[in-house]
């Protein structure tokens, strides 16, 4: 594999200042890359949504690179809270706490909570301290389009509607961190993820799951039915069976295709292995112009659900 190219102290330094200038820096995460903005500054926010063409109704998560910035972004840290950021920050978990006034309504849709999380990539780690503000970033993707996973997809997605994109090679979680809310009296997954639900349950027990997709200002955007999608049409199929006309990919966990593709990708048989490729073989088949992208449904086991989650919208056949 070619080593990768990671950002000198001086591109960090350049980023940072235009940052806190209010411009829009792409930046890698563990997860996907984000497009991050001053979470302190309207304006800036504003022009994120701008730049995906994302309806303000999606509240964007807040990053952080240590606990006073938490106390500067939350306005509540609760006992659960602590249990779980010790364990997995930083990390691809994201905690949705009570916000402090200083957030603007932009940033959380006029809702009183946030999502808070703090990365453990080096680069958004190193990024965020320079800039020393809390970083608002949804995923640097058009809205409903596929998350990026590495600069070149940002590259791809957004062009020049972003100020300027670090690259720190690709994603090693490779899909979206776990939103759990921590507002309300019980714990609820709003979006299956990076940690999985077995790893919180250890820690915590039991979570319940939020399962409608409320119109409005919804708490969790992820949830959005078409999101994350490519513009080849997705079909989610067992035992082999894709379409027998027109041209495609399949997507293989177990089982041959029965029929003859252009092409087969051979995933891995391990979740966290497969969410790392996901994205990346997307995009991938995405530029070939296929009629169909077939994928073989994995299990439906707890460590499945984030992917899952990210196939059945990518196939538009979210519950
Ligand atoms: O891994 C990730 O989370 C990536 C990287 C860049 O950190 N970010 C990401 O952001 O996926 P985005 O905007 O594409 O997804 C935002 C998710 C929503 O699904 C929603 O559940 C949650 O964050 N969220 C953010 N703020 C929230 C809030 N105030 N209340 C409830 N959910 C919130
Ligand atoms: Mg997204």
């Amino acid at each position: 594999m070619a080593s990768v190219h990671l950002p000198s102290p001086a591109e960090i330094e350049h980023a940072a200042t235009l940052l806190r200038a209010g411009k829009l820096v792409a930046f890698p995460t563990e997860t996907v890359y984000g497009l991050g903005a001053n979470a302190l500054d309207a304006a800036a926010v504003a022009r994120i949504f701008e730049a995906k063409g994302r309806p303000s109704t999606s509240p964007v998560i807040v990053h952080v690179s240590d606990m006073d910035m938490v106390r500067r972004v939350a306005a509540e840290w609760p006992a659960v809270a602590q249990l779980l950021a010790q364990k997995f920050w930083p990390g691809p978990l994201t905690l949705v706490l009570k916000k402090q006034p200083a957030i603007p309504a932009l940033v959380t849709a006029g809702l009183n909570n946030v999502g808070v999380r703090m990365p453990s990539h080096p680069v958004a780690r190193a990024l965020i301290e320079a800039a020393g503000l809390p970083i608002a970033a949804p995923s640097a993707n058009r809205f409903t389009q596929l998350s990026p996973t590495t600069a070149e997809h940002v590259r791809q997605g957004l062009g020049d509607r972003v100020d300027y994109i670090l690259d720190g090679g690709p994603c090693t979680v490779g899909i979206e961190s776990t939103v759990l809310s921590l507002a309300g009296s019980i714990p609820v997954l709003l979006r299956p993820g990076g940690i999985s639900r077995p790893q919180i349950e250890a820690v915590i027990g039991p979570v319940t799951q939020q399962t409608t997709a409320s119109a409005e200002a919804h708490p969790s955007p992820g949830l959005h039915p078409r999101h994350y999608s490519p513009r080849t049409k997705l079909l989610l199929v067992c035992d082999g069976q894709v379409p027998d006309s027109g041209a495609g990919a399949y997507l293989q966990l177990r089982q041959p295709p029965k029929t003859k593709v252009q092409e087969i990708v051979r995933m891995p048989p391990n979740a966290a292995e497969y969410a790392v490729r996901l994205y990346g073989v997307l995009h991938q088949l995405d530029a070939r112009n296929y009629d169909w992208i077939a994928v073989e449904v994995p299990d439906n086991s707890p460590e499945w659900e984030a992917v899952c989650d990210r196939l059945q919208r990518a196939a538009g056949e979210a519950k």
